[in-house]
């Protein structure tokens, strides 16, 4: 094994974990990191009111892969609801202020904030988002055109450009190392696939199809996303479109 991965595991063994500011009895961090340049918000319709499919988890499972060449069907508010319900929508808070979103997180820290870039859009401009789940809305926080960025920020994968949208998860560290220390950083990645998989499945039942992409310029993505701080970076991004017949 490289030293650097056995250096990393080893550091990030329970045992040799810095106490966390938890223990130290610091303030939680807050649970969103609402971006300042917001150019207009929009509230997002209740998924509780949207008819869904009747899909067959079971057949789910058995229809997921990745798509990566999609449809030109665009996306409308109904549909991008679900997928950031599902995806990262908060279900109940508790009386600590922790929030059960719709996946699982280490501690319910729930360190990722969802960026997507809005490319066939049927009710709302195209450009770049912020998703706010405390309230289900989003923000449109850049409204140039932002597809070659996004291909160059993926090492040059053209085929995001057929997207519908394109989702950029931003890890926020501190959120879950405020509990857990430098066990964190596997626990946000982990995280991650969490986030990622759930919209491969209900984008399934939608009829959109995904595909996963980790192989990206972290400092080109975290340029185009105005992220200047080491706390919060790009850790996982995935295009989605409307599924070819
Ligand atoms: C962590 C992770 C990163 C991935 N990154 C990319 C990527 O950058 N580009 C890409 O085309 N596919 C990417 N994929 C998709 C995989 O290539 C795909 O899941 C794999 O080929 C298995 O196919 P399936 O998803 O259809 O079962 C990624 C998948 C995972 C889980």
């Amino acid at each position: 094994m490289e030293k650097d991965v056995k250096e990393f595991l080893e550091a990030t063994y329970y045992g040799n974990l810095s106490p966390s500011d938890q223990s130290k009895e610091m303030p939680s961090p807050s649970m969103i990191n609402q971006p300042e340049n917001i150019i207009e918000s929009f509230k997002l319709p209740d998924p509780e009111k949207i008819n869904l499919p009747e899909k067959n988890i079971i057949n789910i499972l058995e229809e997921r892969r990745t798509r990566r060449a999609y449809s030109n069907a665009l996306l409308n508010k109904n549909d991008l609801s679900l997928l950031l319900y599902y995806t990262q929508g908060i279900k109940k808070t508790l009386s600590d202020g922790r929030n059960m979103r719709t996946v699982p997180s280490a501690g319910a820290r729930h360190p990722f904030e969802t960026y997507f870039y809005l490319n066939k859009s049927k009710e709302l401009p195209n450009g770049l988002y912020y998703y706010n789940p405390l309230e289900h809305e989003i923000f449109l926080i850049n409204h140039q055109n932002l597809t070659e960025e996004l291909i160059e920020g993926a090492i040059g994968q053209k085929f995001i450009k057929g997207a519908a949208a394109i989702f950029c998860w931003v890890a926020n560290y501190y959120r879950t190392a405020w509990r857990y220390s430098e066990r964190s950083f596997r626990y946000i990645h982990l995280d991650g696939g969490h986030i990622c998989q759930n919209l491969y499945l209900i984008a399934e039942a939608l009829n959109y199809g995904v595909c996963a992409i980790a192989a990206y310029d972290d400092k080109k993505m975290n340029k185009l996303l105005n992220l200047n701080s080491d706390d919060r970076f790009i850790a996982y991004m995935a295009s989605l479109g409307g599924q070819k017949n």
